[in-house]
């Protein structure tokens, strides 16, 4: 498929050069000490062609500065979560706990590959009746969980296979691990997965380079917002396991947004649902976990990658060597403060209320935006969860761009435009809405 703009995260594309000249010249750029992008002698030549910007962030950055000028934004571009004034959420039962720390929860190294009770209480964040992390390393955020999960599973030039649309920084990901992107569709709204479509692709890399890595961020993608059904994700496990005959598979499941869904009993089933499916040992099931947005902690760098599963030592040996070989140890700040989390019940239900709450406005939000882009006739954007929805469309570069003159900012994709619904309030769903409808038609 056709990589661009936030599907390549090494070259930003037309719009974000032309959003970086036409809107935001004031906009702070990395660049901005150098006299120009000319090619450096002293960068070796495959580093000499990269933009070096991130969509997201030159997006979000462009909105700021309009806004700056005084300018009513809509700013749908964040991925963090807004309150309706537009400040930072930031959940105080965490903030609480990281007050509370002391030097010798903040200042030693970590153990390479983190704190072991810290690992356990984050995956025990997420499948509570495990007793073990199995074989796994703390890394800096859920990015850093992807970028080892890179190097350890596939050689590089080969292929990583993810569903489209997904979030931008995978490509990069890929793309600095020497790693081929490839994609399968993600489900259409009230359509099934293609199976055949997925299986297709996935008996294509087996069988080219005899091993296969998944990445699937399931449940409350990042960026349609919705979930795979029940029936889908039995499909998809069953087409996993009926592969592995043909080489190594491993399901990296990528959870950035499980404590914001419509429902939070159906996040419970996909995780046991992957739960049993990784206790049989077919397939290598891992997770990238991470605190960013769970706690309100996006700066502080805190995430995992897990195989809670496996007790493969050498696996273990493979992860630790990454870790030191690249970031060495992770923050040991947050991780104290998940552990003070873990033995105080009544930051526990604090933290709980907190994305109660924030769920309920995450619910209203996509709601707004949906009843808002349907009373405009445009295509519905239902949201099962996470801080996003998707806007499926063609010709999203052109579209996002004739949003900005009507000081609307989304992220275009390939498949059309994602709004975060973490930034955009009830009340601007259907300025939004009618703008989207004006830029469609002009
Ligand atoms: C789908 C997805 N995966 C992983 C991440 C990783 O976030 P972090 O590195 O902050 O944990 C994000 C963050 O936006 C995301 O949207």
């Amino acid at each position: 498929m056709r990589d661009r703009g936030v599907a390549d995260g090494r070259s930003n594309g037309d719009l974000a050069t032309a959003t970086a000249t036409k809107i935001a010249a004031a906009v702070p750029s990395p660049h901005s000490l150098v006299p120009s992008l000319l090619a450096s002698p002293h960068l070796v030549p495959a580093r000499n062609a990269l933009d070096g910007t991130d969509l997201i962030f030159t997006l979000n950055s462009a909105a700021q500065a309009r806004a700056a000028l005084g300018e009513s934004v809509i700013n749908a571009t964040v991925g963090a979560l807004l309150d309706d004034n537009g400040r930072l959420v930031v959940h105080e039962s965490v903030m609480g706990l990281y007050r509370q720390l002391t030097p010798p929860e903040i200042v030693p190294y970590a153990p390479i590959t983190g704190d072991p009770a810290y690992l356990l209480a984050l995956t025990q964040r997420h499948w509570p009746q495990l007793t073990s992390s199995g074989i796994g390393v703390a890394t800096p955020g859920g990015t850093g969980a992807l970028a080892v999960s890179l190097r350890n599973l596939l050689e590089p030039g080969q292929r990583l296979l993810t569903a489209a649309p997904y979030w931008g920084p995978y490509a990069t990901l890929a793309a600095e691990n020497g790693i081929v992107m490839e994609t399968v569709p993600y489900p259409a709204v009230g359509a099934p997965l293609d199976i055949a479509a997925w299986r297709t692709t996935c008996e294509s890399i087996l069988s080219a380079q005899g091993r296969l890595l998944l990445w699937l961020n399931d449940p409350c993608h990042n960026p349609t917002g919705r979930s795979l059904t029940t029936t889908d994700r039995h499909a998809l496990l069953q087409m996993l396991r009926e592969l592995t005959p043909l080489g190594p598979v491993t399901l990296l499941l990528d959870f950035a947004y499980l404590d914001y869904a419509r429902n939070q009993h159906t996040v419970r089933a996909a995780l046991d649902d992957y739960a049993a499916f990784g206790a049989t040992g077919d397939v290598l099931v891992g997770a990238s976990l991470s605190l960013s947005k769970a706690f309100t902690l996006y700066g502080a760098r805190a995430g995992a990658l897990v195989f809670p599963w496996s007790t493969d030592l050498a696996l273990g040996a493979a992860l630790a060597t990454t870790c030191r070989g690249t970031f060495s140890t992770c923050a040991r700040a947050p991780m104290s403060v998940l552990l003070r989390m873990t033995r105080d019940q009544s930051a526990q239900r604090a933290l709980a209320d907190e994305h109660a709450h924030w769920s309920t406005t995450l619910t209203q939000r996509a709601d707004a935006l949906n009843m808002a882009l349907r009373a405009e006739g445009l295509r519905a954007a239902p949201w099962d969860g996470g801080f996003f929805v998707a806007i499926l469309l063609d010709d999203s570069f052109a579209v996002a761009e004739r949003l900005q003159a009507e000081n609307v900012f989304v992220v275009p994709m390939n498949e059309g435009l994602r709004v975060g619904v973490c930034g955009l309030k009830v009340s601007d769903a259907p300025r939004f809405a009618a703008a989207l409808r004006k830029c469609l038609v002009a």
